[in-house]
């Protein structure tokens, strides 16, 4: 529906001052007015008993978080300050406006259902913002920047996954320039999530190596439309690849041996970091299948042997890197709700 831009303001306005309201995204600019900001989220959250609504505004550059109370001024002008999208999610409604060219509102209501949580520390700040473009890149999020329910987990898993890595860089000189290789790339989510958090504090230059040939073009593809420089993907075996040296190895769930290639590679190139999450066991090293033989438990249980023979597996492979002079620690990756495959083998240089 065309409506004058105040008029669908106001709505907005009303919108965002009710009970129900959940979350509200600024994007755009106009032709007339420009806003300070490329984009502002807004919510509601509870402070010493009062709702206010929190506003976070980003440059491009940093956020600026401000909390304000129901009806304060400071809202009015951050909607009114120039944006061409504005979208208001309530709890059961998603009304719209699209500022036209020639100044008009376009505004429309489609149905939804969100829950409104009001707690300060609902969100657990994310390592790269849900609008970040490689998310969009991926197709993990909508247009508005906020990422597809059905992408949400592997969103958190990427957000692990950075967690992960930080504490390993600590050797490593901020500006300086890195290679990081990520065997077994597959879709490359994690692969840009790493090169683009990683890209803030260093120079990176991040190779995928995936054997899929359709699955490197589609990582290539999507590096190329999130406009991420230094980064490619290569379509080999891990055993094949050329590359000789990085200082940060990420190998996962590299199915079957596409682990223990992973860890030879770590072993032959030493990085300062690897992170390497083991996939399905098809094959597993006669010496493990030998020694776990000998509990005198093992045989028993069918579901209880593959446990034995998966966790023994990956401790030898652990080993492996702790023989090699690694701080090595396993640790778990995402929720066993998840995945049953959810060992992270942690190897720090010393
Ligand atoms: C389960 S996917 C994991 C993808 C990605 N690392 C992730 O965690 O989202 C496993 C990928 O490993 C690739 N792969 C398995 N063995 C490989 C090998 N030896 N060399 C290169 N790629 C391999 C497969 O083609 C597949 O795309």
């Amino acid at each position: 529906m065309k409506r004058r831009i105040d008029e669908a303001l106001a709505e907005a306005l009303e919108r965002i001052h009710s009970e129900t309201f959940v979350r509200a995204i600024l994007t755009g600019s106009r032709k007339s007015v420009k806003p300070t900001y490329k984009r502002v989220d807004l919510r509601p959250v509870e402070i010493k008993s009062q709702v206010m609504i929190q506003a976070v505004a980003h440059d491009g550059k940093k956020d600026y978080t401000e909390n304000y109370p129901i009806g304060a001024d400071e809202i009015r002008a951050l909607l009114a300050s120039g944006f061409a999208n504005v979208i208001v999610d309530s709890t059961s409604e998603s009304y719209q406006i699209q500022v036209t060219k020639k100044d008009e509102a376009i505004t429309g209501v489609s149905k939804t259902s969100l829950e409104r949580v009001l707690e300060h520390d609902r969100q657990k700040e994310r390592l790269l913002p849900e609008f970040h473009p490689i998310f969009s890149a991926l197709e993990m999020s909508d247009g508005a920047g906020r990422i597809k329910p059905t992408k949400r987990d592997k969103y958190i898993q990427i957000d692990q996954l950075l967690r992960l890595l930080e504490p390993t860089l600590s050797s490593l000189e901020k500006g300086s320039t890195i290679k990081v290789v990520d065997l077994a790339s597959g879709s490359a989510a994690l692969t840009l999530a790493v090169h683009a958090y990683l890209t803030r504090e260093f120079d990176v230059k991040t190779l995928g190596v995936e054997r899929n040939p359709d699955l490197v073009k589609k990582a290539n593809a999507a590096a190329r439309l999130a406009n991420l420089s230094g980064i490619e993907f290569e379509e080999s075996s891990i055993k094949e690849s050329k590359l000789d040296k990085a200082e940060v190895v990420l190998a996962l769930h590299a199915c079957d041996t596409a682990t223990d290639d992973a860890i030879d590679f770590v072993l032959r190139t030493h990085p300062a970091a690897a992170l390497i999450v083991p996939c399905c066991h098809q094959t597993r090293p006669q010496e493990v299948v030998r020694e776990a033989r000998k509990f005198p438990f093992f045989g028993q249980d069918g579901i209880v042997d593959e446990r034995i023979l998966d966790l023994t597996t990956d401790a030898q492979r652990a080993d492996r890197l702790r023989e090699a002079g690694y701080f090595v620690d396993i640790v778990e990756f995402v929720g066993d709700e998840h995945t049953a495959r959810n060992l992270l083998i942690r190897a720090r240089g010393k």
